[in-house]
């Protein structure tokens, strides 16, 4: 028994900002950026939020599948930038879709947050618990980066994914693998809010977004290869098999690296990262949305889905669309 994808949405917000915009902003050009990380422009948010993004993209799934929101079961909700605290972003979809009868929470593993958030599907569903589940990854990474960082505010953007899974008997998800690696937690992290309680003043209020680029970069090229060759071999199969690499799009080079590494044609890592920047944990299921809509991806085909980011986190898994 596993699941498969039966639906699929997404949701960007409507204001687009180019790498010329931010050059007016920090010490940065549009030719440096596009050289070191592929992006060209990313969407940011006017007004839209985790949960209006993730609610959007839950109903075009639904749609796109001809499901109704009352007989989902699961919803979870990736994200590492929630703006409220309570209640959760799945609690808040749920409402907004109205998908009454299912139970809602949400997950943050950061960039590797929806392939986590499937596979915890695939554990329900392989446990005989739910037969279906809507599962979002949604982020609104701008409020969160400091916008006078060059290092950090030209690389994210904000949106949303999501996908409809149901039980099936055959093909579907076929393996996964996961790690994580708390050591390696000050690489990329953002603080919240500090304790502040009648004993305890804060000391800081670091809010923002912190990262050391060398390190995560070579983190992924280095781990990513290894964590797909490990899904692939759980699911008896080599790169030649695969169709289509659907990775987390935190770096062109990145991609570049990897596809090397593995020994395959970089045409096989589809990319979508000039446009939207990199959208931590939407950004699998956004690329994934487009290359539906685009016919790219169709039934039958081996798809291999990898997220890698902060925690230090990363995953894995091998599907059958
Ligand atoms: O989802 C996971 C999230 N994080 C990531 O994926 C990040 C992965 N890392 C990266 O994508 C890259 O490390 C960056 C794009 C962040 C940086 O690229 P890099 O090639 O690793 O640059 P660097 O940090 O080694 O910096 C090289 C130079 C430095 O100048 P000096 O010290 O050589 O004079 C930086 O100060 O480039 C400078 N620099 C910039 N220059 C113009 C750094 N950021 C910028 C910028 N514009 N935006």
């Amino acid at each position: 028994m596993s699941i498969r994808i039966v639906g699929i949405g997404s949701a960007l917000p409507e204001k687009k900002m180019t790498n010329n915009e931010i050059a007016e902003m920090v010490e940065t050009s549009d030719e440096w950026i596009r050289e070191r990380t592929g992006i060209v422009s990313r969407h940011v948010s006017t007004g839209e939020t985790v949960a209006s993004l993730a609610a959007d993209a839950c109903l075009r799934a639904l749609e796109q599948a001809g499901k109704r929101a009352e007989d989902v079961e699961l919803i979870l909700v990736a994200t590492c930038s929630p703006e409220e605290a309570l209640p959760c972003g799945a609690c808040q979809v749920q409402e907004k879709i109205g998908a009454s009868k299912a139970v809602a929470f949400d997950i943050n593993a950061a960039c590797a947050g929806f392939l986590f958030a499937l596979h915890t599907a695939w554990a329900y569903v392989e446990a005989g618990i739910y037969e279906n589940a809507l599962i979002a990854g949604s982020e609104v990474l701008s409020k969160l980066v400091d916008w006078s960082d060059r290092g950090t505010c030209i690389l994210f953007g904000d949106g949303a994914g999501a996908v409809l899974v149901e039980k099936c008997d055959t093909g579907g998800l076929m393996s996964f693998t996961q790690h994580s690696d708390g050591r390696k937690g000050f690489v990329l992290s953002c603080g919240n809010r500090q304790l502040s309680n009648p004993f305890v003043r804060p000391m800081h209020e670091e809010k923002y977004v912190q990262m050391d680029g060398r390190e995560v970069f070579s983190f992924a090229v280095k781990q990513i290869p290894l964590t797909i060759e490990e899904a692939l071999k759980k699911a008896n199969l080599t790169p030649e098999n695969v169709d289509l690499f659907v990775l987390h799009q935190a770096n062109k080079r990145i991609i570049e690296g990897i596809a090397k590494r593995l020994g395959v044609d970089i045409s096989r890592f589809p990319m979508n990262l000039e446009r939207v920047g990199n959208t931590s944990s939407a950004a699998i299921p956004v690329l994934l949305d487009e290359l539906h809509r685009k016919g790219i991806i169709r039934r039958g085909q081996t798809i291999v889905l990898s997220g890698f980011g902060a925690g230090l986190s990363c995953g894995a898994c091998v599907i059958e669309w």
